[in-house]
């Protein structure tokens, strides 16, 4: 009953950007998101203020999607939403309405885990170019505002976590050091940009020490955030005439911490094939050295496209894809969670 090529609709509104995808098979036939400005003001994600601005954006961003994809409504198969993790609010808009389409168009709802997402955005193909033909198992490194995890992927909708951090996630680290740095939210790609025009050995932060595979940010947060008060203190213009240089020794060490452990993973697993997911996997940085120590050591690294690294509706129809494939569908009684775990489907 299934059909091989399916048209599926997903909506992700899991955060601050409320998006929708249409996908036709692994084809990309639109991906439109509105970011949300009105929390830039408050130096980060009001909830409250976001689940209102999904509310607004919510039918405008499906139409629109709709319209670009040139496919009418009733020839839509499935509608795909994130489930969670992230903001319950948030969510909440993005499962109603998919709820509500599905009901209407009497199709099968599909919920998506936001970290598979990430993890599967490799697989979207946007035209011939794009085509990836990966062989399973491959290393996942999940990096984004809310998780950093090297994850082993042994099909499209099995993982095993292998490692994940303790306390802050790498995008949390950059998002909280940019803050400090009186730098708009979110700090990272900020950071990634001054970085650019600055000395990597300039300064140097205390790093942690954490067993396993598993990773710890928020020790170089405080000493981050030492390193400013004290020279504050003797200088107050230091963030200032230091900024660019600030920003690379900041992200190096973001970047030393995520590799170490990725190396480590590559050696114990024996799997030398690489993604990176994630918001933070648009960091410059963080890609160069990947592709560095690939070429270095004979490992396949893939690196997704910049546009599908932050939060979209296309990494939630690619999920949506293997689960119709799969018919692993949703009933009418499904809630939206806040947090939920790599390993729930
Ligand atoms: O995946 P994502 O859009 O949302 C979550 O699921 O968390 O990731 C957002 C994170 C933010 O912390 C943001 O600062 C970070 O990704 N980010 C970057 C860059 N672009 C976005 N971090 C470092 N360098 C970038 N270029
Ligand atoms: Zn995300």
């Amino acid at each position: 009953m299934v059909n091989k090529n399916p048209i599926i609709l997903a909506v992700e509104s899991s955060c601050d950007d409320t998006s929708a995808a249409v996908l036709c098979g692994r084809k990309l036939l639109a991906n439109i998101t509105a970011t949300q400005e009105v929390h830039e003001k408050y130096g980060g994600v009001v909830p409250e203020l976001a689940s209102r601005a999904h509310q607004a954006n919510i039918i405008p961003v499906v139409y629109s999607a709709i319209d670009e994809a040139g496919i009418d409504v009733n020839q839509i198969d499935a509608i795909a939403f994130t489930q969670g993790p992230g903001l319950l609010g948030s969510l909440m808009v993005g499962s109603a309405f998919a709820k509500g389409f599905a009901l209407a168009l009497k199709i099968p709802l599909i919920s998506v885990n936001h970290l598979h997402g990430h993890i599967l955005s490799h697989f979207i193909v946007e035209n011939e170019a794009s085509v990836i033909e990966t062989k399973f198992p491959f290393l996942c490194l999940l990096v984004s505002g809310g998780h950093s995890q090297i994850v082993i992927v042994k099909d499209f909708l099995e993982f095993e976590i292998l490692g994940e951090t303790i306390d802050d996630a790498a995008g949390e680290a950059f998002d909280k050091c940019a803050k400090v740095m009186g730098l708009p939210y979110p700090g990272g790609r900020e950071i990634d940009l001054l970085s650019q025009n600055g000395n990597p050995l300039a300064f140097k932060f205390g790093l942690p020490r954490i067993e396993g595979f598993n990773y710890s940010f928020s020790g170089l947060k405080t000493s981050f955030l030492y390193k400013i008060r004290d020279n504050l203190k003797i200088n107050p213009s230091f963030i200032e005439e230091n900024k660019a240089d600030l920003a690379a020794s900041l992200q190096k060490a973001i970047i030393d911490i995520l590799i170490s452990k990725l190396v480590k993973a590559v050696n114990h697993t024996g799997i030398n094939t690489i993604a990176l997911s994630g918001g933070v996997s648009a960091n410059d940085g963080l890609r160069l050295k990947l592709t560095d120590l690939a070429e270095k050591n004979n490992w396949k690294v893939f690196l997704p496209n910049k546009k599908f690294t932050t939060d979209n509706a296309a990494m939630i129809a690619i999920v949506g894809l293997y689960k119709y494939k799969k018919a692993l569908f949703s009933n009418q009684d499904i809630t939206p969670k806040a947090r939920m775990s790599l390993m729930d489907l």
